[in-house]
């Protein structure tokens, strides 16, 4: 067994469901799950400084090799004394290992038994993600966590399909963790399998007979119905070690966070915040306000009543209405701000609830006045 440089230290399960509370101890701090990562693809968090994501509570980042390796380019990162010191960003940092992008964004590309052939999103050229290089990518890129190498499996996808894939993912996993030497940084392997119960536990009993820090949930929110999705991450959680962190990957919207973390999720990532916010769209305890719209013109109140973040402390809806009609970019800086406050805050709500014995409650509550 290895030291892992990131361990998941279990504080306290919940008795009447699936919730647990835990610490993500890492080089760059101890960080409190359930864990909400904001996305900075680009090495940021777009429009924020690092200042105003710790005023809002923020712990790890997520980063994506992809973007990285296509520009500046790792060799850039790494000169530049890493990704930390590149965007200074004090806190935890996990980068995602390239493969969930090539697979959505890349227009053109061939997969092999090697590695994935593509053509890069800026300027067409043509590029090659594999095991090795991504792994050699996030070590230059130094985050405290680092992603293997998967194939995010599309939905639907027929059985044949989903457990040749599923089979080499693992075999990716076992040449990502071979070509992997950072000390200071850690690995997570990631579960796929598809919407297919049985190809879920063969992909957790392969990957767990691996030795990774934690374990990413990858392949779900691709389109399935939302019951089939919470079907199969519960199917899939009680079967992974109780000792590590897992990782639901790329979902982010409140109701999905409360329903994962009572199936025993403890770190999830999504663009949502970030992007519906670039369209004007705030969330909330009670759903979604699309602040430019009319009904708003006259409205003084904050955006969410009770919400302590900057954008409610010192401005109204009708005043970011005002600016996101006007385009000017100060909108998209406060619905951003309240949207990363909202899950940030969110995910310490949740905490607060399993820590007091009252998450189920918690969760019925929320549930009800949510649409
Ligand atoms: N982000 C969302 N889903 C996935 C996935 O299945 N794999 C990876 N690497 N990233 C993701
Ligand atoms: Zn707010």
């Amino acid at each position: 067994m290895t030291k892992h440089a990131v361990t998941y230290e279990l504080i306290k399960e919940c008795p009447r469901s699936g919730a647990r509370l835990g610490r993500l101890h890492t080089p760059h701090g101890t960080f409190e799950t359930p864990m909400f990562m904001p996305v900075g693809t680009q090495a940021t968090v777009k429009t924020l400084a690092p200042e105003e994501l710790y005023d809002m509570g923020s712990q790890v980042i997520l980063s994506n090799t992809y973007h990285l390796f296509l520009r500046p380019g790792h060799e850039l990162v790494r000169k530049a004394g890493g990704l930390h010191k590149f965007m200074n960003y004090k806190r935890g940092m996990l980068t995602d290992s390239g493969g969930f992008q090539v697979f959505s964004l890349g227009a053109m590309r061939k997969i092999t038994e090697e590695g994935v052939m593509f053509r890069s999103h800026i300027d067409g050229s043509k590029q090659f993600l594999s095991p090795e290089v991504s792994t050699q990518v996030q070590e230059a890129l130094g985050a405290d966590i680092a992603m293997a190498f998967d194939e995010c499996i599309p939905y639907p996808a027929d059985f044949d399909y989903a457990k040749r894939s599923t089979e080499r993912t693992t075999r990716w996993a076992k040449r990502c963790l071979e070509t992997h030497t950072r000390e200071d940084q850690s690995m997570f392997g990631i579960v796929q399998g598809g919407m297919y119960p049985e190809l879920r536990r063969m992909s957790v009993q392969q990957l767990t007979e691996l030795d990774f820090a934690g374990y990413g949930i990858g392949g779900l929110s691709v389109g399935e119905p939302k019951s089939m999705m919470y079907d199969i991450l519960s199917h899939t959680t009680e079967l992974m070690p109780k000792d590590k962190a897992r990782y639901l990957m790329g979902v982010g919207t409140a109701d999905c966070i409360v329903e994962a973390v009572n199936l025993g999720v403890d770190m999830f990532d999504c663009v949502f915040p970030t992007r519906v916010a670039r369209n004007g769209t705030a969330m909330t305890h009670t759903g979604r306000l699309v602040v430019r719209n009319a009904t708003y013109a006259e409205d003084f109140r904050p955006i969410e009543e009770g919400c302590d973040c900057y954008a409610c402390r010192n401005f109204s809806r009708a005043y970011i209405r005002h600016l996101f009609k006007a385009e000017e970019i100060f909108g998209l800086r406060l619905l951003s701000i309240h949207n990363l406050h909202f899950l940030l805050h969110f995910a310490k709500e949740i905490r607060e609830a399993i820590a007091n014995d009252c998450f189920p409650e918690f969760r019925e509550r929320f549930l009800e006045n949510y649409r």
